[in-house]
């Protein structure tokens, strides 16, 4: 069986082993895929390792998206845009690097949760890595107005100007956030991962509003919780966007689209 992993620390708790057994048995496409800690400081070596001992690809989470950029020899433009991987793959006997997350956040918005992301005002909260890396994607699908706020106003701003030429972005604080009839409220800073509470203005929440964390599971739900109690219409953690980011990679490795629909509602039922 052909050898995939999720490579991060921690990562005994990452549901993609799961996913992936589920797209290989749904898609008769079976692989060997598991979750591999690697030691702080060690990303290189191990990844390297990895590949060498015949592997085909990994995921990369938390702390190694950039490490994993680093480590690539050919990089994507979606790579290149958010300056980190969540995806690695051998490519011609090299290591070539992805970042499928941005395409799981869109699939999940567009076609999970019905939310059109043409035309709309998006609020995204957050300028780290988890941010960088959508926002090009988000970008792509043509939103009306995308503001980046974030607790470090500079940041926002330094991201925003990063990717002008692609789409209507500004950057703001999070005391300052634009008055607008935003669509979409992202959650992208790692409060959520942290146990932390993100005090947003209320008017942010105003008509109609989906709130969507990035985080899933309970993790997401103080967030979650407050985006309701302040006018959000409704709300959605990031199992999808999980889900999503890992088809989009299991595709990338295997060319066959595994049926994520199906899997989203396994683990929902799960949960
Ligand atoms: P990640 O890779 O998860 O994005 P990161 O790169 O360390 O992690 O970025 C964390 C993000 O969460 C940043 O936007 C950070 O804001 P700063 O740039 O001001 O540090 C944001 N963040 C973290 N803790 C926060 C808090 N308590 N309130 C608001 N924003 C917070």
């Amino acid at each position: 069986m052909d050898r995939y992993a999720v490579f991060g620390n921690p990562v005994a708790h990452s549901l993609s082993p799961a996913i992936h057994a589920r797209f290989g048995e749904l898609t008769g496409d079976r692989i060997d895929y598991r979750a591999l800690e690697v030691p702080l400081g060690g990303f290189a070596i191990f990844a390297q390792a990895f590949f060498d001992a015949g592997a085909r690809g990994a995921n990369v989470t938390l702390p190694f998206k950039v490490d994993a950029y680093e480590l690539a020899s050919t990089r994507s433009d979606r790579a290149n845009a958010a300056g980190a991987s969540n995806f690695l793959a051998l490519r011609d006997g090299a290591i070539h690097a992805d970042n499928t997350d941005g395409a799981g956040l869109v699939t999940d918005l567009e076609t999970n949760l019905a939310c059109a992301i043409e035309g709309a005002e998006i609020l995204l909260v957050g300028a780290g890595g988890a941010a960088r890396g959508v926002i090009a994607p988000l970008l792509a699908r043509k939103p009306r107005r995308l503001v980046i706020a974030n607790r470090t106003e500079a940041t926002a701003r330094a991201l925003a100007s990063r990717f002008a030429a692609q789409g209507p972005v500004e950057g703001a604080s999070l005391a300052a956030i634009p008055r607008a009839r935003y669509a979409i409220v992202l959650n992208a800073t790692s409060t959520s991962t942290r146990g932390e509470s993100l005090a947003l203005p209320p008017h942010v929440f105003d008509g109609g509003v989906l709130a969507y964390d990035m985080a899933y599971g309970p993790a997401a739900d103080r967030f979650l919780a407050a985006a309701r109690g302040a006018g959000a219409a409704s709300s959605s953690d990031g199992l999808g966007m999980l889900v999503e980011q890992a088809a989009e990679s299991f595709w990338l490795w295997r060319g066959a689209r595994p049926p994520t629909a199906a899997v989203l509602a396994e683990l929902r039922a799960r949960r």
